[in-house]
């Protein structure tokens, strides 16, 4: 398949981030025997990824602006472009030498994001998208699920986890409103793996709350151009600066923000009734 010149030099410098931690994973694996274990060589393969990608990615785009996980935020020259990038999605698999963890690029221009791409490098899937010209996965095009029914649907949702922040009490109701509903729920701990699940049909949906940019720039075209719907969990359009997203297709998405809303008022509800208990 023929990419555009913007998609070509993507692909190489997640393709280079993408064997050096692949690499990186094969070390992991060893070091968790260690009574140290992996995490600080960890940390010193993410801030790598991110080098790798920045040079490559200023390599063809000098002028372009940059904000990466690991070294925040870059003016560029030109004011119009930069790009949004999360090295290494899914820290915590990696730490743990689970395979699913990504190299994830978005493109944003003039503030829409216009070109995405999500790279497992553990099992080599390339998803990739441009505005108006679909997603692919490995040069396949992807399309959303056409599943309908609840009862039906596998859903992908990140929570809270000790050390993380986020509201422990509401996810309890989240999750509990989707086990009444879904016929599965998973959490596989890398967002951008998650949105773009979505987009190739093998999540029905997703949502996250306290998400950062990097986590969905990518993910969210991803789904956009494989004829999902991705918003804010109030269906805006607010989701980098809420950090939250709810993905699927149409009728998924409906559902699952008008089950989460459910879910918010009996929480509230259920805090009221805490505060005034004797
Ligand atoms: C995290 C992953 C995870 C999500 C967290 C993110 P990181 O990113 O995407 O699935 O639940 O909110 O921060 O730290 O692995 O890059
Ligand atoms: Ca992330
Ligand atoms: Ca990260």
């Amino acid at each position: 398949m023929l990419h555009s010149a913007v998609l070509n030099v993507m692909i190489k410098a997640a393709h280079r981030a993408g064997r050096g931690l692949k690499r990186d994973l094969g070390e992991i694996e060893n070091l968790q025997v260690s009574l140290k274990g992996p995490r600080n060589f960890v940390s010193a393969a993410d801030r790598r990824a991110e080098e790798t990608v920045r040079e490559e990615l200023a390599k063809a785009r000098p002028d372009y602006g940059f904000l990466g996980e690991e070294g925040g935020a870059h003016e560029g020259a030109d004011k119009s472009h930069r790009w949004i990038v999360d090295p290494l999605d899914g820290t915590t698999n990696f730490l743990h030498g689970i395979p699913h963890f990504a190299v994830s690029i978005g493109l944003e221009r003039n503030g829409a994001i216009v070109a995405g791409l999500v790279y497992n490098p553990a099992n080599d899937e390339m998803f990739i998208a441009e505005r108006g010209k679909g997603a692919y996965l490995n040069d396949k095009r992807i399309r959303v699920a056409a599943r309908k029914r609840l009862a039906d649907a596998i859903v992908g949702c990140g929570m809270p986890h000790y050390g993380r922040g986020g509201d422990f009490a509401l996810a309890r109701y989240e999750i509990a409103a989707a086990q009444a509903h879904f016929a599965g729920l998973r959490r596989y701990g890398a967002a951008a793996l998650d949105l773009a699940w979505v987009a190739a049909g093998r999540l029905d949906a997703y949502w996250e709350r306290d998400l950062s940019p990097w986590d969905i720039a990518a993910g969210s075209l991803l789904v956009r151009e494989a004829g999902g719907f991705v918003t804010d969990l109030d269906g805006g359009d607010a989701i980098f600066t809420k950090g939250q997203v709810a993905a699927g297709n149409d009728t998924m998405h409906h559902e699952l923000l008008r089950l989460l809303k459910e879910a918010g008022k009996n929480a509230a509800k259920a805090a009221i009734r805490a505060a005034s208990a004797p």
